[in-house]
């Protein structure tokens, strides 16, 4: 079942995203040769809590932290650790968060000072992809029509589209229905409908497209362990359009030109 969000419920889920992307920029703040992931997490988790909200995975099926940190060859789901972050590293960052009974959830992959061109080129193909798949969240259109943005923009360019990972709705649960592959075909699936709230979330590989899910139940590398790349909105269909409710301009601000 697919939940329809009113108007005033869109405006309480851009609070909570809102928070999100502010925690995001907290991190850029942080982000460099040296700082523990751990450490990343414990700000994260103090700063959502000293702004009124509440972190969105800590114990979601059991998940053990404030962000899922995911270093180089980990796609998603890395949980913070006693790794300290080394220059050439890429670092996704995904941060959920609950305010007003409502999941924020947006990640973004930060570069670890300097980072080898054909790296760089994978983490802003990534976060273009997004916004392809975003253009094609509006009213009347499909869920294949989204993955399918998604997928040829990145395959057209060399890269792999993870299969087993999706994006989804999202709402008072931070996992709803739809389920949204960054794959598909145009005209298939679920139909677009205003007050939709969704995750688009590409995750992305320079190399094959295959994954390994480790030990722990939640890191989930590369098979080849080369560099893999996420980025993510919470986006909700308003008006006929997509309207995103998360924000990267936080972390852009921080980033200035060295932002991808
Ligand atoms: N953004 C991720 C997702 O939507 C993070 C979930 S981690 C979890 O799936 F621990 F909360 F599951
Ligand atoms: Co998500």
């Amino acid at each position: 079942m697919i939940y329809l969000k009113t108007d005033e419920e869109i405006e309480l889920m851009r609070e909570s995203n809102l928070l999100v992307g502010k925690t995001l920029g907290e991190m850029a703040k942080w982000i460099a040769p040296g700082i523990t992931t751990l450490k990343l997490d414990k700000i994260a988790e103090e700063f959502i809590r000293d702004n009124g909200g509440e972190p969105g995975f800590l114990g979601y099926a059991g998940y053990p932290n404030t962000l899922c940190i995911s270093v180089n060859e980990v796609i998603v789901h890395g949980i913070p650790n006693s790794y300290a972050l080394r220059e050439g590293d890429i670092v996704s960052i995904d941060c959920g968060v609950v305010k007003n009974g409502f999941n924020g959830d947006s990640a973004y992959t930060f570069c670890v000072g300097e980072v080898a061109p054909e790296v760089k080129q994978l983490l802003k193909t990534t976060k273009e992809s997004l916004y392809i798949g975003i253009e094609h969240a509006v009213e009347g259109k499909r869920i294949g029509d989204v993955g399918h943005a998604v997928q040829t923009y990145c395959e057209a360019r060399g890269y792999s589209v993870v299969r087993e990972l999706c994006g989804h709705g999202v709402g008072k649960k931070l996992h709803e229905e739809p389920n949204v592959p960054n794959y598909g075909r145009p005209g298939t699936g679920p139909i677009l409908k205003n007050g939709m709230c969704i995750a688009i979330e590409p995750m992305i590989n320079l190399g094959s497209r295959n994954i390994v899910i480790e030990r722990d139940g939640w890191t989930t590398r590369t098979r080849d362990r080369k560099p893999a790349a996420h980025f993510e909105h919470t986006v909700a269909i308003k008006g006929g359009k997509a309207d995103i409710l998360s924000s990267f301009e936080f972390v852009e601000q921080v980033l200035g030109e060295k932002s991808i």
